[in-house]
């Protein structure tokens, strides 16, 4: 599709393309998941789903779920209730197509009819691609790109085990390719879940590190859809709900992971942001951190920590009255204080790398290397030109400086030494766009 989208952006010219997918992306129908909220959530969806009569249920997770027990009082409830189900836990990070293909024969061998998908986003997203493919006897691969699958796939219902990637509220599913190393997205307005239990309980037992990481995955989904070209007032309340609660409460959830008001508010927070992103898209920072995740095999949510205030520093004045909003919405500002745009912009660019040092996300990238950086840029811009109603366009040079930034520090030094080796005197070291 990212091909198809760049051939027709060359033939039509990428600026109308984005536009006149904007308008269809704005008006598109996109189901929501009916929301249960709350400790015990995931239980109250499993009795509901006993209730639903589906023949049997294909519960999609991964190994590490089932060993920590998390997944036993749901099963406990569907057996008791009457329920029949499969349960299929190989899921592995970035959902690789093998497993997919695993999970497709398990869903047909075992004759069922509905998915319930209880993990991060690699589970609910291979769930997603499982009752797909399944329902229209495809490939996987036959399905990447927008609305490939003529029937509608079954039923499908999402637990979240982490507060971040929103998966339960959004139109696509990412998939991997170990063959090509390349990332497959599907994406059709039925993928939504029909229903999504964020059940606070399960996520206590979270490392901080990934509360940290997949929390400013969450806020960076909310920033991107709120500063891009496609959003629209429905899709703004959500950016601006989902970052007001995560400022009020990603801190805490990192600093006691047992916290089940702060794990509640986080995983709403998180849907939010996934109801508005999946109408509004994402930008730059989103395709930055997907070069790195693919070369490095950086986390989704670090890279986009790391990423998210240079490039917001990096769109200036481009942004700065909607940045000044979000600073409002974070708190940034007293009700009875006098500040100007200008200032609020810069407050909520600086409170997102003081929200990263409070939780223990690191300024620069360890296993960025400055030789990949030109191809990583190339990629990120041509990611983000075909696909991200971006505020600002990205050049190849401005995302390589941004990265430069972001190399450790001896290694920023040794390619600052080589470039001003390699420069005609007078020229500027870096180049800023
Ligand atoms: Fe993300």
């Amino acid at each position: 599709m990212a091909n198809l989208i760049s051939d027709m952006a060359r033939a039509v010219g990428l600026p109308r393309l984005k536009r006149a997918a904007g308008v269809v992306t704005r008006r598109l129908p996109i189901p929501q998941p009916l929301l249960m909220v709350g400790p015990g959530a995931s239980t109250r969806l499993a009795q509901a789903l006993a209730d639903f009569g589906h023949r049997r249920l294909l519960v999609v997770t991964d190994a590490v779920i089932v060993k920590l027990g998390l997944l036993q009082p749901l099963t406990e409830t569907l057996t008791a209730a009457g329920a029949a189900f499969e349960v299929f836990d190989a899921i592995t990070a970035d959902a690789p197509l093998p497993v997919i293909e695993a999970g497709i024969a398990r869903y047909e061998a075992a004759g069922c009819d509905a998915l319930l998908a209880f993990g991060g986003g690699s589970v609910m997203d291979a769930a997603k691609v499982i009752g797909l493919a399944a329902a229209n006897g495809k490939h996987p691969r036959a399905l990447v790109g927008y609305f490939k699958g003529l029937r509608a796939p079954p039923p499908l219902y999402a637990v979240p085990t982490t507060a971040g990637t929103g998966s339960e509220a959004t139109v696509a599913a990412v998939i991997s390719d170990p063959e090509t190393h390349h990332k497959l997205v599907i994406a059709d307005t039925r993928l939504v879940p029909r229903m999504a239990a964020l059940d606070p309980c399960l996520m206590t037992g979270l490392p901080a590190a990934i509360t940290a990481a997949t929390g400013m995955d969450a806020l960076t989904h909310a920033v991107e859809a709120y500063l891009g070209d496609w959003g629209t007032p429905y899709t703004d309340r959500m950016a601006l709900a989902a970052v007001a609660m995560i400022y009020r409460h990603l801190p805490q959830a990192f600093a006691d992971g047992g916290d089940l008001a702060a794990r509640e508010q986080m995983a709403l927070a998180s849907t939010y942001a996934g109801l508005a992103f999946t109408r509004a898209n994402v930008g730059n920072v989103h395709a930055i951190a997907h070069q790195l995740g693919g070369r490095y095999g950086t986390p989704h949510g670090l890279a986009n920590a790391v990423l998210l205030a240079p490039v917001l520093h990096w769109c200036g004045h481009a942004v700065q009255p909607r940045l000044a909003t979000l600073a409002q919405r974070a708190g940034l500002a007293r009700p009875d204080e006098a500040v100007g745009e200008a200032e609020l912009a810069r407050r909520f660019v600086a409170s997102v790398e003081q929200m990263n040092q409070r939780i223990g996300i690191p300024g620069r990238l360890a296993e960025l290397r400055a030789e990949d950086i030109p191809a990583l840029a190339e990629a990120a811009c041509a990611e983000a030109d075909a696909n991200y109603p971006v505020p600002v366009v990205m050049s190849t040079a401005a995302c390589e400086s941004l990265l430069l930034g972001l190399l450790p520090a001896e290694a920023e030094a040794t390619a600052a030494k080589r470039a001003r080796a390699a420069k005609p005197k007078g020229a500027a070291t870096r180049p800023r766009g």
